[in-house]
């Protein structure tokens, strides 16, 4: 508002120039962070994330080069976004994933990279990865007992994983974020254990209700375990050193606690509350470089064709920008489910 403003009283052209480059949604939300899938692929088969069998892969030539990725983040960079995390699938399959990241180290207004991964290549590459300018990681762990995990994995395999978790703190990379999606009857019996796991390893940890995509988000799997369910068990068992951190509420969906005078923060998040939805600054980017402007909604635009018909910085960013203008308040994980329940996480990353 200020900058429309100020804008017709003339004011000096650099103003107007940072003011026009920014990414605002209509509902004012001004988007910063941008997702990346770099593939669809996954050496893993995690039960809530990808059918067992009849994966649908996105054939490879429809992926965007690294070249393409590039360029596209740079474009969303100079319209005001500094926040980047690449996910999958699972990012380190991709061959050519270390110089893609100095590729985008390079830029000079990413202010934060960051990656999503299984961890189970990562101990022979977190050191490389944070030398490139990977700063953080967030690492899928759901149970600590082998046979649990290769359960909810399919065909994964525990000891890699921790070893990778070790290898990125040993690299420091800071904060180390620990993901568990906590299923009822699967690995509910570990929220304690993971709590003591990430405080001695000092790790952040954050548990995840199951969204309703995948089989596990679909009805009558019995798995769902509401996040205030969650909660009530850790304070259980932290007692009475679980305090609400401060500035906890970001513009993630996470809701933060302390645990003690430590740096270790616990997150409970509920994919089903919509209260993180009024501070969304997030789009995501699938690998065939298609623009989703809410993780609950369908509503998609391809920056992709956008690139292979020659479009230019200029008309590119157009495109971006009306991209944006579509971005819808929130998402109807509550509304739809049935329709949600179809679609698989894989493609888009978390
Ligand atoms: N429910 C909740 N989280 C999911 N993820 C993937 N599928 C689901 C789902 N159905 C998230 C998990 C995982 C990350 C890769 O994506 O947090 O760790
Ligand atoms: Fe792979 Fe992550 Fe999906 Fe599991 S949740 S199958 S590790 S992308």
């Amino acid at each position: 508002m200020k900058a429309r403003l100020s804008f017709r009283l003339g004011r000096p052209e650099p103003l107007r120039k940072i003011a026009m480059s920014r990414l605002i949604d209509p509902f004012q939300r001004t988007i910063r962070y941008l997702r990346v899938s770099v593939t669809d692929r996954c050496n893993y088969r995690c039960f809530y994330c990808m059918p067992s069998q009849g994966m649908v892969w996105e054939e490879r030539s429809h992926f965007l080069s690294f070249e393409e990725l590039t360029r596209i983040i740079r474009l969303f960079a100079e319209l005001g976004v500094d926040k980047v995390r690449l996910t999958g699938g699972e990012p380190l399959v991709r061959r050519g994933i270390l110089d893609f990241v100095r590729q985008l180290s390079a830029l000079p207004s990413l202010r934060d990279l960051s990656m999503s991964t299984n961890a189970h290549l990562l101990a022979g590459q977190a050191e490389a990865l944070r030398a490139a300018g990977v700063q953080r990681v967030n690492i899928s762990l759901d149970s600590l007992k082998p046979e649990v995990f290769r359960r909810i994995t399919r065909n994964g395999d525990l000891e890699p994983v921790l070893a990778g978790i070790d290898a990125a703190l040993a690299a420091g990379m800071a904060p180390v974020k620990l993901n568990m999606v906590v299923m009822r009857g699967l690995n509910d019996d570990e929220i304690e254990a993971m709590f003591d796991y990430a405080v001695a390893k000092g790790a952040d940890l954050r548990y995840i209700e199951t969204m309703p995509v995948g089989e596990a988000g679909i009805d009558g799997t019995g798995h769902f375990m509401p996040a205030v369910e969650i909660l009530e068990r850790l304070k259980r068992h932290a007692g009475a050193e679980l305090v609400p951190a401060k500035g906890g509420k970001g513009a993630g969906p996470a809701r933060y606690y302390q645990v003690g005078e430590g740096p270790v923060r616990v997150g409970v998040i509920s994919a089903l509350s919509r209260h993180f939805c009024d501070d969304c600054n997030r789009v995501r980017l699938t690998a065939k470089g298609e623009l989703v402007l809410c993780l609950g909604q369908e509503d998609r635009v391809s920056l992709r064709d956008g690139l292979r018909r020659g479009l230019n910085d200029e008309e590119m960013k157009q495109l971006i920008r009306d991209a944006i203008a579509r971005k819808p308040r929130s998402h109807d994980f509550n509304t739809d489910e049935r329709r949600v329940a179809l679609r698989h996480m894989s493609s888009l990353g978390g």
